[in-house]
C-alpha cells in the first residue's frame, strides 16, 4: 500500500488491499508542504523514509474494519516488526518515493474548458443579523439523497469562508429568473449585511439566511471541509429544505450569467 500526498493537498492511500510494500508516493511539490504533508501523516526519518502509525493507515484505509484486510494487515505489521521496521513506540517504517512529474494543464487553459461547462447559481450564506457572510457559487454539488447531502467549493481566500467555518452551517439558496441582482449585489458589495440588500431574505428553520422565493433553499450543517488545490469542499447534511416552482433557473456559462431555454419538447 501507498500512502500518497498529492500537490492538491490530499492524502489518499493507493493499494489498500495489497500488503506486500509500504511506501510513502509523493507528488512534486514545494519543499515546505512536503513538510507539511509528510507532518500529517507521521514523522520524516533521515531524507527517505518516514515513521507511520499503522492507526494513520487503517484510517486511510476504505477496507479498514473488514475481517480479511485486518488479518492481512496484521500479518503485514508483525512481518515488518520482524524485520526491525517498526519502533519502540510502535511506528512503521516507510520509504519515500518520489513520482515523476506528470503532464498538466496551465490555469488560462483550465479556465477555457470550464467555460464550457453551464453550472446552476447559488447564494451560499451563514451566521445572523450583523454576523451573516454570503458569496456566489456555481459549484453546489447535488452529493446523496440518504443522507441528503451537498457540496460546494471555496476557494480559500473567499472572504465568507472563515464565518462559513466558524458558524458550521450554511444555507445555499439556488437562484432563478428576476434574482439576477442578487449575484451583482454579493459579488460588489462588502462582505456582510450590505450583501443581502437585494431581494427578500428571512431566517430559515436553522436560523440562517434565506432568499424569499429562491428555486431552492437547503439549510445545511457541515460535516467535512476538505483541502482540494486552491479550495476548500465544503459538505452539507441538509437539515431543511423547500424549493419553488415555475421560475426558471439562473445559469453560470461560457463567463456569465444566463437564463435557461425553454425545455425541448420530448
Ligand atoms: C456565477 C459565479 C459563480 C461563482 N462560483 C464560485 C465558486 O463556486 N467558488 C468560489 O470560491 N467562488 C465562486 N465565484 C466567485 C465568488 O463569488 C467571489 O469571487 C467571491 O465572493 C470572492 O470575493 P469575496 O471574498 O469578496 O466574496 C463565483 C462568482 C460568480 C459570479
Amino acid at each position: 500500500m501507498r500512502v500518497y500526498l498529492t500537490n492538491a493537498g490530499v492524502v489518499t492511500l493507493l493499494e489498500p488491499a495489497n500488503f506486500r510494500g509500504l511506501d510513502v508516493l509523493i507528488d512534486p511539490q514545494a519543499p515546505d508542504q512536503i513538510e507539511r504533508a509528510i507532518s500529517r501523516i507521521g514523522k520524516r526519518e533521515g531524507e527517505g523514509h518516514v515513521r507511520l502509525s499503522p492507526s494513520v493507515l487503517r484510517f486511510l484505509s476504505p477496507h479498514a474494519g473488514e475481517a480479511e484486510w485486518e488479518e492481512n494487515f496484521d500479518k503485514m505489521i508483525a512481518y515488518a516488526t520482524k524485520a526491525g521496521w517498526v519502533d519502540d513506540s510502535n511506528m512503521v517504517r516507510a520509504h519515500i518515493t518520489f513520482a515523476e512529474p506528470q503532464p498538466s494543464i496551465t490555469p488560462d487553459v483550465f479556465k477555457a474548458a470550464m467555460r464550457a461547462l453551464p453550472a446552476g447559481i447559488a447564494a451560499i450564506t451563514t451566521g445572523q443579523g450583523d454576523g451573516r457572510a454570503a458569496f456566489i457559487v456555481s459549484s453546489l454539488v447535488s452529493i446523496s439523497a440518504e443522507p441528503p447531502l451537498v457540496g460546494f467549493f471555496a476557494n480559500r481566500t473567499v472572504s465568507a469562508l472563515p464565518t462559513i467555518l466558524a458558524e458550521n452551517k450554511f444555507a445555499a439558496n439556488v437562484l432563478g429568473t428576476g434574482q439576477e441582482d442578487v449575484v451583482q449585489t454579493m459579488c460588489s458589495a462588502p462582505q456582510g449585511p450590505a450583501r443581502f440588500s437585494n431581494g427578500t431574505w428571512l431566517e430559515g428553520k436553522n436560523g440562517l439566511p434565506v432568499l424569499d422565493g429562491a428555486l431552492a433553499t437547503l439549510e445545511c450543517d457541515i460535516i467535512s471541509s476538505t483541502t482540494v488545490g486552491t479550495h476548500q469542499f465544503i459538505v452539507g447534511h441538509i437539515r431543511h429544505s423547500s424549493s419553488a416552482e415555475a421560475i426558471h433557473p439562473l445559469v453560470n456559462f461560457n463567463g456569465g450569467v444566463r437564463h435557461l431555454p425553454e425545455r425541448l419538447s420530448a
